[in-house]
Parts: structure tokens; C-alpha cells; sequence
């Protein structure tokens, strides 16, 4: 067992009965789909989920999870989800998989959100090795981008991988990549994000992680807001 798997079987292993559980979207998110379906098969965990994206939602379907739509929910007990950088208070960088805003609306309305790691997600500022994902309506793309620059950014389309198309996510928005200065700290970037027409939304969660469970040479760290 890998210290990914290790940390997904950490996070499964805390999943009850009963529990409606939201599934993250990624490498990490797909080992921890992979260990909650081995429990609903083998030990008979009762527990329905809801998925941040269709790929999470297909592979949980194959492992056999029952799936409820996002429409159809009420509640939600946990999140689990992997993160691309984690700061020391827990702010998360996410979105290089293009489904952020799902992950985001799930992050939100869950009583619990557990982030997902190993030690090289850790950064000392959010921004520090990856540009902020900024999903936008394709139509405004241009007038964000002047808005980012006008607060001291530097924004590029983010490009597929044979970059000779652009990324399009699932709800039909366009990424831009955004590079910041450093002393726009992450709080204050959240907010200046939120209140750009145009932005669907942004990589930088804050003050939604409950729990950072972090995997490293076979044991799990927890670190708790
Ligand atoms: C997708 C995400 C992922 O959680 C993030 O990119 C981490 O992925 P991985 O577990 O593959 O390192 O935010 O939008």
C-alpha cells in the first residue's frame, strides 16, 4: 500500500453507517472511492454518496457505490477530497481537475470536509508552486482577465494537454490560470475573486477544511483547524 492509499483507507475507515458521503475528484479522491467501495462490499457499510464530477461518479459506479444526484440532496455528512497545496491554516489550493465548482458547493454544505494529502501539497502561501484556477463564463474571458490585471495578476487560458484546444470544464467554463503578487495574501485574493462578474468560480477554498489527513512514509498525520 502507497502512502495515497494509505490516507484514503485512513479517511474510509472513519466513514459510518448511514453517513452520506461526497466524493472528491482526482488521483487521491479516486483511492478513497476505490476503499469505501471495498468496505460497502465487504463489510456491508451503509452509506449513499454524491459525486463532485462525472468521472467520480462513474468510477464510484463501477466499484458499486449507491449514487445519489446533487440535486437530490439535503444533507451531506463528510467530503473527502484531495487538495493541490495546503497552507498552515488550512486554506487549499484546488481545481487542476476542472471540476472546482462542484467540489467547492460540496465543500460547503458538508458537516465535515477532510483534505487529503501527502507532505509536498504542504506550501507556506497558497499560490506558491501552481497558478489559482479561475473558472469563467467563455463570453467574458477577456474582461476577467483585465480585472485580474487590474489587481495585480497575470492570467493565461489554460490550454488541453496536446495544447491545441482549450480546456472546457463540465459546466462549459473556460480556466484562466492566474499568477498573483505574494503580497495578496490568500484571504484577501478570495474575496477580490468573489466579487469579479464573470467568475464562475476559483481554486482557493478558505475556511472550508475541517481536517487535512496527511500520508507520509506509512503513517497518517491528522491536523485539525
Ligand atoms: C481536482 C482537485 C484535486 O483534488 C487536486 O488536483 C489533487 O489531485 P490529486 O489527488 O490527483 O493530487 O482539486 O479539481
Amino acid at each position: 500500500m502507497n502512502d495515497k492509499e494509505r490516507v484514503a483507507q485512513h479517511a474510509a475507515n472513519r466513514i459510518q453507517n448511514g453517513m452520506i458521503v461526497g466524493l472528491g475528484t482526482g488521483s487521491t479522491a479516486n483511492c478513497f472511492i476505490e476503499a469505501l467501495a471495498h468496505r460497502h462490499r465487504e463489510e456491508g457499510l451503509e452509506i449513499e454518496a454524491v459525486a463532485s464530477s462525472v468521472v467520480s461518479s462513474i468510477k464510484a459506479r463501477q466499484h458499486g457505490l449507491p449514487i445519489l444526484a446533487l440535486e437530490q440532496l439535503t444533507r451531506l455528512d463528510v467530503y473527502v477530497d484531495g487538495a493541490d497545496e495546503v497552507a498552515p491554516d488550512l486554506t487549499l489550493l484546488k481545481g487542476r481537475g476542472q471540476d472546482l465548482v462542484r467540489e467547492k458547493i460540496l465543500a460547503r454544505a458538508s458537516a465535515s470536509f477532510w483534505v487529503l494529502i501527502d507532505p509536498g501539497k504542504r506550501v507556506n502561501r497558497i499560490g506558491e508552486k501552481y497558478p489559482i484556477p479561475v473558472e469563467v463564463v467563455p463570453f467574458a474571458w477577456q474582461l476577467v482577465r483585465q480585472s485580474l490585471e487590474a489587481i495585480g495578476g497575470k492570467a493565461e487560458l489554460r490550454q488541453n494537454a496536446a495544447k491545441d484546444g482549450l480546456i472546457v470544464t463540465s459546466h462549459g467554463s473556460l480556466v484562466l490560470d492566474a499568477v498573483f503578487p505574494e503580497s495578496l495574501d490568500s484571504a484577501t485574493l478570495d474575496t477580490l475573486l468573489n466579487g469579479i462578474p464573470g467568475i464562475v468560480e476559483h481554486g482557493i477554498f478558505s475556511q472550508l477544511a475541517d481536517v487535512v489527513f496527511c500520508a507520509e512514509n506509512g503513517q497518517v498525520e491528522e491536523k485539525r483547524k
